[in-house]
């Protein structure tokens, strides 16, 4: 069973626990006025409907409606108990933990103080090897650094780069007879291996030049070595995992580089450890290294802490074609590039160079200047697709095509689609203007098939009024209905009553009124006729012209007048809900002192409960929607309907 908690130990967590640092552990936050806002973790959010208020110190989502604070947080995402989430935040934090048995309080005291011990031991490693390096044996390596890399003083010193003493148990000895750590403690932090065969240990780190990883709060986690020599294999060790250094959560630099990133509102991902050292020195110190593996989400959203407009330039080395070294390096900051996550860009420096190696013959300047002209991940990828290929040849431009859908059916954002859709059809069309739109449309159908229809059901037939109508085709498919399905007129009159919604537009408005007063007459015996005269001498009515004839698409709205009627009315509440909910979030980040509490928890309560209302719109819109498209569709019926 858990421990029970003492409540001071709880309170202690929970004091020193920040909302918006442990939500970002998870969700990539952006700030928007006082508060942080983000894609739910907790449903499909395709825009951020999550929102973390550092003030209050809880999160809210606007669309699931699930809320709280950071141990509930952690709770509902890792499925797992109070008391789990609060040791684990005690041990993240460093809180002494108590329990209400004394016995078990041992075992958790224990854990906490193993891991201070650790950073202590590696802290105090990486000061031997600083004083190795400017000992007689460390002068191959120090020689190394300054010849070789072309590093100065105060960068070996800001690293706090060092050397580890050939031999079997010099750190041993340093550190377990000298300065009397336990050995288990020393081995659990990296530095000795025990022997394979007979007992004892020996140092893991010989004769290498050390780098040492720090976490992004600057403390030593684990060290690089990398070989003096080439013959000398492997070329780089590493610590391996232990309790503190977890490679696929470290990014090498975070720690120095945080503030510059934020300044430059950017960060340049690189591949090695000498990249990162060689672009602080060259000052450039918004730049962090991935360990030698793929980028993961997990060190994208470190990164994107500190970045508000998401900007990462990923700086990969070249092999020949390029594009192996590009996948390999960027992970899974690529699904996270497509859904507009991250505005990841790719630097792919000429000649194959790693940074390290370009700035020994460039400038900053020339490096910072192919930074700001790195191309886009997707117009990088574009760049690679269509490089090598004759589009004016039938079969390539075939394929070429097909690969373009592909990738731009990847893009979340509908507006980027449409963006990159264009400027593919430019590429295609060689300047024919003409053949530009029809280029634009065949794409723009052809992508949207693929991400609608992922499993090869056949499309069906488009409905005039669909999921993603605006407020203006809302209300004009309710008239249209109304004037080419009379019987229906009274169901539209009652919805609109019942909840309380008016016509948002003037023309819409005026072609209401006309509505409701049109009674039979001899001059005018049909609806549309008289309408039609009345258009003639009303500017504003003549703007609905366009309602009074059935178009094929509009057709299949008034055979399914009932189900389109109630989507339009959820479509059109929603639009106003949206407003509503947009003034009182107006009200409530700007209230300052004056606002009196009471009055901020109102707006607060109204925002939400627009936010709800709007949910469950979205809802009823989107059920209505799958029983709208599931109807038959029989093409004679509207025939039957014309007045
Ligand atoms: P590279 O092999 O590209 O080396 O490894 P580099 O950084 O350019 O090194 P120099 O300039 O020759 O000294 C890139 C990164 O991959 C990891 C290291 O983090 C390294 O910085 N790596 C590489 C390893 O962990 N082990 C290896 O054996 C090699
Ligand atoms: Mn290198």
């Amino acid at each position: 069973p858990p421990p029970r908690l003492h409540p001071e130990t709880i309170e202690a967590v929970r004091d020193r626990a920040d909302i918006v640092d442990i939500v970002s552990d998870q969700v990539v936050l952006k700030k928007q006025g006082k508060d942080y806002v983000g894609l739910c973790p907790f449903h499909e959010d395709k825009s951020p409907s999550f929102s973390v208020s550092p003030s209050k110190q809880f999160y809210y989502c606007f669309s699931c409606g699930a809320g709280g604070n950071a141990f509930k947080f952690l709770m509902e995402l890792g499925k797992r108990s109070f008391s789990e989430v609060v040791l684990d935040l005690a041990k993240r934090y460093q809180v002494p933990v108590q329990t209400l048995e004394p016995e078990k309080r041992q075992e958790f005291q224990q854990q906490i103080t193993l891991r201070e011990q650790l950073f202590e031991i590696l802290a105090v490693t990486a000061k031997f090897y600083e004083y190795a390096l400017r000992q007689p044996d460390g002068q191959e390596a120090l020689t190394y650094l300054q010849r070789d890399r072309g590093f100065n003083e105060d960068t070996i010193q800001q690293f706090q780069l060092g050397f580890a003493p050939g031999g079997w148990q010099t750190l041993y000895g340093y550190l377990v007879d000298q300065k009397r750590y336990p050995v288990l403690l020393v081995e659990q932090a990296g530095l000795i291996v025990p022997r394979q065969q007979g007992s004892g240990h020996y140092d893991r780190f010989r004769n290498r030049l050390m780098i040492p990883i720090h976490d992004a709060r600057g403390r030593i986690i684990g060290f690089g070595g990398r070989a003096l020599t080439d013959e000398d294999k492997p070329k780089y060790l590493n610590s391996p995992e232990t309790e503190l250094f977890d490679k696929g959560q470290t990014l090498f630099g975070l720690d120095k580089a945080r503030g510059a990133i934020a300044k430059a509102d950017q960060a340049i991902v690189v591949e090695g450890y000498f990249d990162v050292i060689a672009l602080h020195a060259a000052g450039i110190p918004n730049s962090v290294a991935a360990l030698g593996t793929a980028l993961n989400a997990a060190q994208v959203r470190q990164i994107l802490r500190y970045t508000e407009s998401k900007q990462v330039v990923l700086n990969f080395d070249a092999d020949a074609a390029g594009v192996k070294a590009a996948e390999r390096a960027i992970g899974e900051a690529e699904e996270m590039a497509y859904r507009g996550d991250v505005k990841l860009r790719i630097l792919n420096i000429p000649d194959g160079k790693d940074p390290d190696e370009y700035l020994k013959l460039h400038t900053a300047g020339e490096y910072q200047a192919l930074i700001d002209s790195a191309p886009l991940w997707i117009d990088w990828q574009l760049q690679k697709l269509l490089s090598d290929r004759d589009l004016r040849q039938a079969d390539q431009f075939q394929q070429a095509s097909q690969d373009v859908v592909q990738l731009l059916s990847e893009i979340a954002n509908a507006d980027t689609r449409t963006h990159y859709v264009r400027q593919c059809a430019e590429l295609f069309s060689h300047g024919d203007a003409r053949l530009m739109p029809l280029l634009a449309e065949n794409l723009m159908v052809q992508v949207r098939r693929r991400r609608r229809t992922p499993e090869g059901t056949p499309s069906r037939a488009p409905l005039a009024f669909n999921t993603t109508s605006t407020l203006e085709e809302a209300e004009a498919v309710l008239l249209c209905l109304c004037i080419h399905a009379p019987q229906h007129r009274e169901t539209v009159l009652e919805m609109l009553e019942k909840r309380d919604l008016q016509f948002s537009y003037s023309h819409h408005r005026a072609l209401w009124r006309e509505l409701s007063a049109w009674q039979p007459t001899e001059e005018a015996p049909s609806l549309v006729s008289w309408l039609r005269d009345r258009a003639a001498e009303s500017a504003r009515l003549a703007q609905t012209q366009h309602l009074f004839y059935l178009d094929e698409k509009s057709c299949r709205d008034v055979v399914r007048a009932p189900l389109v009627i109630r989507a339009a009315a959820a479509c059109i509440e929603k639009a106003h809900c949206e407003k509503r909910y947009r003034h009182f979030l107006q009200l409530w980040s700007d209230a300052d002192d004056t606002v009196t509490p009471e009055q901020q928890t109102h707006y607060q309560n109204q925002v939400y409960a627009e936010k709800r209302r709007i949910a469950e719109l979205e809802q009823e819109r989107q059920t209505t929607f799958e029983d709208l498209v599931k109807l038959p569709w029989v093409g004679d019926d509207y025939q039957t309907l014309e007045t």
